[in-house]
């Protein structure tokens, strides 16, 4: 645990939760400020690249696809052209949209293509390899979101990145260490690139040995990739040599990604879903992501038993926070899925009387049981959780108050592990976001309802989370983490630092977190970030209380409520954060 929360425990002993930093802290950090835009984003690298393009009269959207196409070369674990994700736009009117670009199941692909002869899961199908990628969808949704409100050609935004990876990058000391992991292997794990030799030749050190902190890493092929994007648009990826490469690397490797499933990939706009809590606006990613439906649902579930008036750090706001993470994502497991595919109720979901009504089963001092609250759903069995917790997000905002709010991932830390040779370009292993063994739905996690099981054609079910609030038609808070399931969970504790207790950004972001899933039944908090007494307090509840490392990375803005300035926080629990002022 990062020592802003331990400092803080001197003064939160009497607490159920810590203090952030801040107020311990004898000067009050608010964060970056700017007037005149911001790009705040897990690489530092990324988030200068999208500043600069702010810099040059780009919009957010510029700084975004910029900033985006950037962390493909600076934070190849999770950013990436080989994978997918979601935008979030709000205009300086309140007008709002999202771009979905998550990845969608090959053609090939069926319901139990990940099911052994015995019927179980074989997670080395998901975790790596040519079976786990589903098909990319970063460069279409980038071309999408900039085609209808870029500024700045498109050449302009996207060359920065193939620079970046043609001239080689200054390597951090976390970034050397994870490609080190992934290239030579540590003495827990051995490095998963090592069975892929185009992922070895484009991310290990040349000549062998572990890459060293200000190593400078070269991605000659993945500049060449960028460069072609920059000067033919998203075809060339989709339609030209890129495509091909990918074809002919799928097809000589037992993958299944055809060039007609990259020719018919598409790049959605759909409509935000949208909420209001404590007399603040939200808008969020709708399906495929569960992030928007289960964030709204939560704030209204909360809204509905009046958390805003207990004190933040009491176990009776615990309390209240754990039992609507654990019915959101109830929700979430028995209805979420692609609604291009299945029927969602979202607006029921989303709506104030559902809140009311799954908070009626809510006792005042005792956990519920998710057994219980989701017996009509649960199987037998005890197969392993497996979700990762990689993914990245950045946020945006430009001097006339665009926001945009994006996250998007590999799935796992570098995906498959495969680098498409030729391309240098790293593949997802996205697929196993599907619900994978239709019909077992288990106590450790594992889900198995029917709107997320495998289709050809179909986007798998995301967690993820772009999230922007506004207060009275004005922005205030653009946010979004990475974590797998905890992702909505950590948005959460973002949203409601700031909207139910009046925190600031930085307050709001420096927060402890905790996360309960529905199931496993249990609620996970970050290290020390729980006092002993509430450990116990919430054990004599009937809670199965764990602590944890750190939970998600909230790269997020806030406006200043008076003076309307943007802050910029970097999340720290990333190590490459940076917010960067834009413009001047
Ligand atoms: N791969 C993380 C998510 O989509 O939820």
């Amino acid at each position: 645990m990062r020592k802003v929360l331990i400092s803080a425990l001197a003064v939160a002993a009497t607490l159920a939760v810590a203090t952030p930093s801040r107020k311990v802290a004898a000067q009050v950090d608010l964060g970056v400020p700017s007037k005149t835009g911001m790009v705040v984003s897990s690489s530092d690298i990324a988030a200068e690249t999208g500043a600069a393009i702010l810099g040059r009269g780009g919009n957010a959207v510029d700084a975004a696809v910029a900033t985006a196409f950037a962390m493909a070369v600076t934070s190849p674990s999770n950013g990436n052209i080989g994978g997918g994700g979601f935008m979030v736009i709000r205009q300086p009117n309140g007008a709002a949209t999202t771009f979905d670009y998550r990845e969608m199941a090959p053609a090939k692909s069926t319901p139990t293509m990940y099911l052994n002869a015995q019927g179980e899961i074989d997670m080395s199908l998901t975790q790596q390899g040519y079976l786990a990628p589903g098909v990319p969808g970063t460069v279409r949704g980038l071309a999408m979101a900039h085609k209808k409100f870029g500024k700045l050609p498109w050449k302009d935004v996207v060359s920065p990145a193939a620079e970046i990876a043609a001239k080689g990058f200054k390597l951090s000391k976390s970034l050397a260490s994870g490609l080190n992991g992934e290239t030579i292997g540590t003495e827990e794990r051995p490095g998963r690139m090592k069975s892929f030799p185009a992922s070895i030749a484009a991310y290990g050190k040349p000549g062998g040995g572990a890459w060293k902190e200000g190593d400078t890493i070269v991605l000659a092929d993945l500049g060449k990739t960028l460069t072609a994007i920059a000067n033919d648009g998203p075809d060339a990826f989709y339609k030209g040599w890129i495509a091909d490469r990918i074809a002919e690397d799928m097809a000589a490797n037992g993958g299944l990604i055809t060039k007609a499933d990259l020719a018919n990939y598409v790049a959605k706009e759909r409509a935000p879903v949208k909420g209001t809590f404590n007399g603040y606006e939200i808008i969020s990613m709708p399906p495929p992501s569960s992030g928007g439906i289960a964030l709204l649902e939560m704030l209204n579930m909360l809204e509905s038993v009046g958390l805003p008036n207990e004190s933040r750090q009491s176990v009776k706001a615990i309390h209240l926070i754990v039992e609507a993470q654990r019915r959101a994502y109830l929700d979430r497991a028995r209805y979420l899925g692609d609604t291009d595919f299945v029927d969602v109720p979202v607006a029921k979901l989303i709506s104030k009387p559902h809140a009311k009504e799954m908070m009626s089963t809510l006792q005042p001092n005792r956990a519920s049981s998710s057994a219980e609250l989701g017996k009509d759903i649960l199987s037998a069995g005890k197969l392993p959780a497996d979700e990762p917790l990689e993914t990245t997000h950045f946020s945006v905002v430009d001097r006339d108050g665009m926001a945009v709010s994006n996250t998007f991932t590999l799935e796992g830390g570098y995906g498959s592990h495969v680098v498409i040779k030729g391309t240098g370009m790293i593949l997802n292993n996205e697929m196993g976001d599907f619900n994978k063994k239709p019909g077992t739905t288990t106590s450790t996690g594992t889900i198995g309802t029917p709107a997320n099981v495998i289709a050809p054609g179909k986007r798998m079910l995301s967690s993820m989370t772009p999230a922007i609030v506004s207060k009275n038609g004005k922005l205030v808070l653009v946010t979004g983490s990475p974590g797998g399931r905890t992702i909505i969970n950590t948005v959460l504790h973002v949203v409601l630092g700031v909207t139910a207790w009046n925190l600031t950004g930085r307050e709001a972001v420096d927060s402890p977190r905790w996360d309960h899933e529905w199931m496993p039944d249990r609620v996970t908090f970050e290290g020390e970030a729980l006092s002993p007494a509430a450990v116990n307090q919430l054990k004599a509840m009937g809670y199965d209380v764990v602590l944890r490392g750190e939970q998600g990375s909230a790269q997020s803005i806030w406006m200043h409520p008076q003076t309307g300035t943007a802050f910029g926080i970097a999340d720290l629990r990333s190590p490459d954060a940076k917010a960067v002022k834009g413009g001047s």
